[in-house]
Formats: structure tokens, C-alpha cells, sequence
């Protein structure tokens, strides 16, 4: 069975949501046992890690497109790298963030595909406190800045 373009891409966002929920499952269980299970979450708020754990595995590690997981997605993931370019040189930081998590009202125009995971329930959910939430989506925009090519 060959599966289309589409199929895979929901496939793959589907994995990537059972990944996370996995992550949580973990993470409670390790706090209410105190034992230690292999990593499938991270406790770090810092952009890059935040980055290189959520976002890579699509976008590339350098933020150009060239992830792992491209093949299987409909919708090839744009070059974080010239995001400022694009936007007239200056770093659209609300647009990116709205972007990111897509969260309520908030709407992007160009998030016309399923092929971008929402984020921000995700770092809720792997964090009771919002405010620990907000400061990892921050970071991780933070970092995708510091990408940016002048
Ligand atoms: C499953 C693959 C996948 C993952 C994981 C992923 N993205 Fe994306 N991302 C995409 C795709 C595909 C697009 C283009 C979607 C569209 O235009 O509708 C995109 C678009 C974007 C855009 C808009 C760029 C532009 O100029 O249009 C930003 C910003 C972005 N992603 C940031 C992130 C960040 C930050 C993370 C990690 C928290 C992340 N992405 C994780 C696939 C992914």
C-alpha cells in the first residue's frame, strides 16, 4: 500500500501528537515515581533545545528546510532563515509567535497546510505552570531571530 503525500503528512503529525502525549504520560509518571524512563520530552526552556528537539526534525537544524522528516510532509517547510527578508528586514515576532501556536483567534495566513503542529497546548501540556509555557514559546522565537540572515 502506497500511502499519498496527504495520508502520510497526517500520519506523521499524527505520530508527532502521540510522541508528545507520550512525553507527558512520561513526565507524570516520573514525577509521581521518582523513576527515570528515557528522554521522549525536555526539561530545558532554552530556544535552541527547545528548538532543536521540537522544530529540527522538520526544519533542519539550521532552520533552512532540510529536516529528517521533509520527504513525508505535503507542504515542504519554509526557510526560517529568511523570515525577516521576507517580512521587509524587519523580524515579524507577534506573526511568528501567533504562528507557532496557532492558538486561538490567532490566524496566520500562510498556515494553510496541516503540516504544522501546533505548539503552544503542547508546551501547556507538558507544563503545568503557563507562564513556564510562554517562556519556552518566547525562546524558541528568540532563537528562530537569531537565525535570521541579514
Ligand atoms: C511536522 C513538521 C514541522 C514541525 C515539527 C515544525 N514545523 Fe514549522 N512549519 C512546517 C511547515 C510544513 C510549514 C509551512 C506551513 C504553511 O505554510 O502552512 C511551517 C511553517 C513555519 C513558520 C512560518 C514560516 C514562514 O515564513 O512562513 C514558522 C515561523 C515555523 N514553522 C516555526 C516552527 C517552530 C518554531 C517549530 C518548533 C516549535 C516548528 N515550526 C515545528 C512544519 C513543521
Amino acid at each position: 500500500m502506497r500511502l499519498s503525500g496527504a495520508t502520510a503528512a497526517r500520519v506523521i503529525a499524527g505520530t508527532w501528537l502521540m510522541a508528545c502525549l507520550a512525553a507527558m504520560a512520561t513526565a507524570t509518571f516520573a514525577q509521581t515515581t521518582g523513576r527515570q524512563n528515557p528522554p521522549l520530552t525536555i526539561q530545558s526552556v532554552a530556544g535552541r533545545d527547545i528548538f532543536e528537539f521540537y522544530c529540527a526534525p522538520c526544519h533542519g537544524r539550521d532552520g533552512r528546510g532540510a529536516g529528517p522528516v521533509v520527504p513525508a510532509l505535503k507542504t515542504a517547510p519554509p526557510d526560517l532563515t529568511l523570515i525577516a527578508r521576507r517580512h521587509g528586514g524587519a523580524f515579524p515576532r507577534a506573526w511568528v509567535e501567533a504562528f507557532v501556536t496557532h492558538d486561538g483567534a490567532a490566524t496566520t495566513p500562510a498556515h494553510g497546510s496541516e503540516d504544522m503542529p501546533v505548539w503552544g497546548p503542547v508546551f501547556r501540556g507538558l507544563d503545568p505552570s503557563d507562564t513556564r509555557a510562554a517562556i519556552r514559546i518566547a525562546n524558541v522565537v528568540k532563537y528562530v531571530e537569531a537565525l535570521q540572515i541579514k
